[in-house]
Order: structure tokens, then sequence, then C-alpha cells
């Protein structure tokens, strides 16, 4: 009903589009789009605070990015701000939205995009607008970040001016943090917290475990991608002995984290790799996370313990025809959950602590200017890859 609601009213208010193909750099008569986005350092915390609220009344309209159509984006200049329709619920003004691979994935290969028009995004941070009947947590003006990995209400897609987010997937931000570096939580912060929490069955931090490793190895290929960065400060602090598999250019990034061992995969084969994971964890490598692809999922199963019951998460897949050995339990990262299941937040809640308290560092941003616009451009960087652990957000903050 909700987002029937949103559609209808999409199509009755006055469009003012500007196409811009996600595949090539921004046409001349786009005027606000970056052919090179312009990346900025992050600003200093002194120049952070919460801006005034200027002004009572939430506008009408918005500029919100829309998929048009498969790998076309427009720019709609006078887009319905969206309505709370549930007491439960935050309208939260963005300021800064980060960027991630689920986001070109889902617009060129047409999925978790249930109808066009849409609106994608599945994280930012803003300033709290205006709250339904039953929130007492949050008040207009609130710093505050969400994650809406949840793609099925196109109110909640963060490439809009205007967000809603349920209340219990909307954290204050911690104190030191800027919007920008608040707006990575949501994605990879989270699916690194819950990876380990919820679905590797990590107990949550607690002060006493900090200070001490359990012994249990955990095998994290892909160890400098933004989800290995949170991950490795996670499981490090949570007792696990981390071996990270990373490149070269990475890899005191990742030592620096935590990982305890490191192993380069520059000119090695991923049978090169396994070999050196047993080498270093012999049969004893119960936990393994993979954040590359469905080959290198095939591969840590094969670095893992043979005889203990052991468990791996295939963040971006596992091959459908892969034969599982009877003691290896996959765990499907869903973060849909973070959404759809209440107690979830507990988990936000948690990173939250731990960020707070400096125990997990934001990674290194590379924070794009031009706002909504610059998003496309924006992707297409993410899709060449070669970041080098740096976190792509866009600045809606002018
Ligand atoms: N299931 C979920 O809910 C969920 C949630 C979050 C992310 N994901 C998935 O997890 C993946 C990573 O996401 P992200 O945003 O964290 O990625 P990212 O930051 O863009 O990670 C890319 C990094 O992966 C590393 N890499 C590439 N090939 C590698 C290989 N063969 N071995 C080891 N490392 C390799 C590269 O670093 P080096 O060159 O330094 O090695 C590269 O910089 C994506 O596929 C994403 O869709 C899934």
């Amino acid at each position: 009903m909700g987002i029937l609601h949103t559609l209808k009213s999409c199509f009755t208010a006055k469009p003012k589009l500007r196409e811009i193909d996600s595949t090539r750099p921004a046409s001349a008569g786009v005027t606000a789009v970056f052919h090179t986005p312009p990346i900025l350092t992050e600003k200093p915390i002194t120049q952070l605070a919460t801006p005034t609220i200027t002004g009572t009344t939430t506008p009408f309209t918005q500029q919100a990015l829309i998929v048009a159509t498969k790998g076309t984006y427009l720019l709609d200049e006078s887009f319905p701000v969206p309505e709370i329709q549930d007491g439960e619920e935050v309208l939260i003004r963005n300021h800064a939205v980060g960027l991630n691979p689920i986001d070109w994935k889902s617009v060129d290969w047409n999925f978790c995009i249930p109808t066009f028009p849409w609106v994608t995004g599945r994280e930012m941070s803003g300033v709290v607008e205006q709250v339904g009947e039953n929130v007492t947590e949050f008040k207009k003006g609130d710093r505050v970040w969400t994650s809406t990995d949840y793609y099925r209400d196109i109110r909640s897609g963060c490439f809009q001016e205007y967000v809603i987010a349920p209340k219990h997937t909307v954290k204050p931000i911690p104190s030191k943090l800027s919007f920008e570096s608040a707006a990575c939580l949501g994605v990879c912060g989270l699916t690194a917290a819950m990876t380990l929490w919820k679905w590797l069955g990590i107990p949550m931090f607690d002060t006493a475990q900090s200070s001490q490793s359990s012994g249990n190895l955990l095998l994290v290929w892909g160890g400098s991608s933004i989800t290995g960065q949170f991950l490795i400060q996670i499981a490090t602090y949570s007792g696990l002995e981390v071996i990270a598999v990373t490149s070269e250019r990475t890899a005191e990034l990742v030592s620096r984290l935590g990982a305890k061992h490191v192993i380069t995969r520059d000119d090695k084969s991923n049978d090169d790799i396994v070999a050196e994971a047993r080498a270093i964890g012999g049969d004893a490598i119960v936990k393994a996370v993979d954040i590359v692809g469905p080959e290198t999922a095939v591969y840590c199963m094969k670095a893992l313990s043979s005889k203990s019951p052991v468990q791996l998460a295939p963040l971006s897949f596992l091959p459908k025809d892969v034969v599982t050995p009877p003691n290896v339990s996959i765990e499907n990262v869903e973060m849909k959950w973070f959404v759809l299941n209440k107690i979830s937040e507990s988990y936000a809640t948690a990173l939250n602590s731990l960020v707070e308290r400096g125990c997990v560092k934001i990674p290194e941003l590379d924070v794009i200017a031009g706002g909504l616009a610059a998003i496309p451009e924006g992707l297409n960087m993410q899709k060449r890859g070669n970041l080098g652990g740096k976190k792509l957000v866009v600045s809606l903050r002018g």
C-alpha cells in the first residue's frame, strides 16, 4: 500500500528529469553531474557540528536519483518526499550515502528492483526531520545513521534527499564521527557485525573478552574489502585469531586492523593460498568468511578443518552445484533480517558502542562531492575496483 501510494504520487508529481546513463560519463546537458566527481578529504570534526535547522516545514518534493529502466538513472528534481505511514517510522534528511557493490550490481543486472521507477541505496546518515507518533528515542535535528538493506520499500531507498526508516534501524551517530564516516556503518559495518554475531555465533563482545584470544581461527578471504576491514576488527576484538587473504598493497592495512596472519594473493593460485592457510592453521580453521566471490568461497571451504564442525559465510555467494562436506555448515548472510526482525537492533547498538569507544575504526574514506548527481560516476568508480581499501561515500552537503 505504502509503495503503491508513493509510486502513484511519483507519477502524478510533475517530473523534472535529467537522464544519467550509469555506464557512460554524464552528457554535457546534465549540468549537475560531474564527469569526474571531485574527491574531498574528510572534513575535520570541528566543522561537523549538527547544522542549524532553518525553516520548520518539510518540503513536498525533493531531488531523487531514480532507476528508470535497467541500467539507467534519472535525476528527478521533484520526486515526492516520502511520508511516514507508521507511528514507528523516522524521516531522515540525507547528508551522506555510502556506495556498495550491490548498488550497481542490482541496477546493471536487474535484481532487487521490484519495479520501475525505483530508488536504490542502502546506507545513509543525516538528521532527523520528522518522527512517527510512537518514536520517543529521536527528535528533529538528531544526527543519525541507518541501514535500509531491505529493498522493497521505495521510501527507504537512500539515493534521495529524504529517507524513511523504521526506528529500530536508526542509530545515533557516535560522537566523534562525521556524517560521511557514519554513512558506511549501515552495510559493510553491520554486515560484518551480524555475520560474526548472528550467523557465525561469535558471542557479542564484552570487555573481558576483548583482551583474550580464544585461539579459534577465522579465515577472511578479501580482508581489505570494506566489509573485511570491519570484520577483522570485530573478530579480533571478540578473541578470534584472523587469517586474512589480501593483496600486497593492503597487507599492512589488514595487519594494522588486527589480522594475526596475512596471506598475500599476488601471483598466487587459490590452491597456493589454501596451502598457506593450512600451513598456518593446520586442520584447525573452524570459521571462514568469503568476501570476494563464488570461486574463492569454494577455496575457503578447502582451507577449513576436514573433521571438526565448521562454518562458512559466503558473502558473495557459493556456486549452486558445489558439494558441501557434511561437517561444513553454510551460513547465508541476508541483511534484510536487520530490517525485518526488530531484535536485530541489538547488533547495531553493539556496533555503535564499539565505534564510540574507538574499538572499531571506520575505513579510510574517499568522499565524493556533487550530491545525488555524482552517484552514477561513483558507482562506476566502484565497478572499476582498485580502491585500495578506501570506502566511497557521496556527500549531499554542498
Ligand atoms: N551478503 C551480504 O549481505 C553482503 C553485504 C556486504 C557485502 N557483500 C558482498 O561482499 C563483497 C565485498 O563487498 P565490499 O563492499 O566489502 O567490497 P569492496 O570494499 O569493494 O572490496 C573489494 C576488495 O576486495 C579485494 N579482492 C578482490 N579480489 C580478491 C581476491 N581474489 N582475494 C582477496 N581479496 C580480493 C580487493 O582488495 P585487495 O586488492 O587489497 O586484495 C578489493 O579492493 C561484494 O561482493 C558484496 O556484494 C555482501
